[in-house]
């Protein structure tokens, strides 16, 4: 053990003494005496902030039925599994829990789902889970969809005392107007349906009031605590336990290893001991990892689609030629990431990850995968020298902050002024918007679609307006399908720009829901050769 020096211990028996005026009378005497050396002052457990615990039932078991939990964690990456566990032997209930997945079928918060402990989720993606979406369709379970880095600042703010605040993501989407079900009737009606949301302009843009997220207990999982309660994650499991920490009446902590003071420097801390209350050393960890991708040795490249799959593979081999060198872009799972397979190795483009990483490489090769570093489609990653990593809603700051340059991803609909669609099909399941509507929520940020030209049945995805809920408003700058690429213009509309050989404007003018410019310098469609 390492003890306090004596001036700390003094300022310990300062502190204990009473703080009346006859309290402070006696502080004075009793510091001649000890300075006279008549009394001698030793203390052999300093008065800690934080309390250690051995036994994780004890650690929550004053968890109440109906009480608001934070639970750290992105998909299975950085759970406090030991402490979800516990409450499935406490058995408390009515719970609302804030966690921005809900875990799988068998792990993770799929454990308190399936016991019924959980009564409302407030989470971004929860598209892992079956037993979940029957809860939720059948009206047992209430679900908060919340964009992920609106989820994420809500929490943050939570924890920093600011009760609400504005941001673009998610202007002119079903979160701004309201009416997405929370709760469905045993009939399939809605029971509960989400408010609407206050809009603001500020310099021509607009923006929508978002309320701060505190909790009544937060459940973490850190890496290593000091044995003063200063707490450091692992890589990208830092994630949505960071701001959480901070947003709760009693935080507890698990942590894989507690560490003498001073194994860390003060500087290295992620979490200072004044957010951490409680403090265990979880028993084991399964840390499961939920995608596990893998790249074979000698083999640099991650394993493109389905092979003789041209649609796709002309998809990608265009969308790689966005890259520019220097380039920070966020990269959807599918072409877009597939895409940067291309990117030629003079030059340098950095990926940021929402889950919190900046520098992301390849999959890594079987012995190198890592529970707690994962990309944001919940798949193992390595990342590239200069790398670094951060919580979530540093994470969104970067992105909604538009320091990101650009970001590729799908979409289902998008219309001729760039409204996109890609979170949700009304009347089947809804998995959640994840990080999509933060991701397209800066201005300064270049927007590309990469998606086929046509839906199955050769139904318009490229059309006047969108007819499925919005992920956002006006927000895309380029189209980029297996037939065309247009680049979009929020007032003016679409103007083609490439072509794919063999195809004339009339042919892409019939695939197409709306009518478009075509662009005096138009071009065959290009593609990467490398
Ligand atoms: C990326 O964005 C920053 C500012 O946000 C800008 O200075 C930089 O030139 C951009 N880089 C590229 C390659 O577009
Ligand atoms: C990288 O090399 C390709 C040719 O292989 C060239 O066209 C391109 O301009 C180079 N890019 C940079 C950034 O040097």
């Amino acid at each position: 053990h390492v003890y306090p020096p004596a001036y700390y211990r003094l300022f310990l028996l300062h502190e204990s003494l009473p703080l009346s005026s006859y309290g402070f009378f006696f502080r004075l005497v009793f510091y001649l005496l000890l300075f006279q050396g008549y009394v001698c002052y030793f203390s052999t457990s300093p008065r800690r902030h934080t309390k250690f615990y051995t036994d994780p039932v004890e650690a929550v078991k004053d968890i109440p039925n109906d009480a608001t939990i934070l639970v750290g964690g992105f998909g299975l990456c950085g759970i406090p599994e030991n402490l979800i566990g516990a409450l499935l032997m406490t058995g408390v209930k009515g719970l609302t829990a804030v966690s921005n997945n809900a875990g799988v079928d068998n792990f993770g918060l799929g454990l308190l789902l399936r016991s019924k402990q959980i009564k409302r989720m407030v989470s971004s993606y929860v598209g892992e889970n079956a037993e979940f979406e029957r809860q939720y369709l059948s009206g047992e379970l209430e679900v908060e969809l919340t964009p992920q880095g609106t989820l994420a600042e809500r929490i943050r703010a939570g924890g920093a005392g600011v009760p609400a605040f504005y941001t673009s993501t998610g202007y002119g989407t079903l979160v701004q107007e309201g009416g997405s079900p929370i709760k469905y009737n045993k009939d399939g009606s809605i029971a509960i349906a989400s408010k609407p949301r206050e809009v603001r302009e500020f310099n021509g843009q607009h923006f929508i009031l978002e309320e701060a997220i505190t909790g009544d207990f937060a459940l973490v999982k850190a890496w290593k605590a000091d044995r003063a309660g200063n707490v450091i994650f692992r890589k990208s499991a830092r994630n949505f336990n960071l701001p959480m920490c901070k947003a709760a009446t009693t935080t507890v902590v698990e942590v894989e290893e507690i560490v003498d003071i001073g194994s860390f420097a003060p500087e290295d801390i992620h979490i200072p001991q004044i957010y951490v209350h409680r403090l265990i050393k979880g028993e084991k960890y399964e840390k499961r990892i939920e995608r596990l991708s893998i790249r074979k040795e000698g083999d640099g490249k991650a394993k493109s689609g389905k092979p003789g799959d041209d649609v796709r593979e002309r998809i990608i081999k265009r969308a790689a030629l966005e890259f520019e060198d220097g380039m920070y872009a966020n990269l959807g799972i599918g072409i877009p990431l597939l895409a940067s397979n291309f990117i030629s190795p003079n030059m340098t483009v950095h990926l940021q990850s929402e889950n919190g990483v900046l520098g992301l490489g390849p999959y890594p090769l079987q012995h190198e995968a890592d529970a707690d570093l994962i990309n944001a489609g919940k798949e193992t990653v390595t990342v590239l020298p200069g790398a670094s990593f951060f919580s979530s809603d540093e994470s969104f700051a970067m992105i909604r902050g538009g320091h990101v340059n650009l970001t590729m991803l799908g979409a289902m609909q998008v219309s001729k002024y760039g409204d996109l669609a890609n979170w949700m099909i009304p009347g089947k399941m809804v998995k959640g918007m994840g990080g999509a509507m933060d991701l397209v929520s800066s201005p300064k940020t270049k927007v590309v679609v990469t998606m086929e030209h046509s839906a199955k049945g050769n139904a318009h995805k490229i059309m006047e307006k969108c007819t499925l809920p919005l992920t956002g408003k006006q927000c895309v700058n380029r189209i980029i399908t297996e037939k065309a690429v247009f680049d979009v213009d929020k007032k003016k509309g679409l103007t083609l720009i490439e072509l794919w050989e063999g195809l004339t404007v009339e042919d892409v003018q019939k695939s197409t829901g709306c009518d478009f410019a075509v662009s005096p310098k138009l071009m065959p469609m290009k593609q990467i050769t490398n």
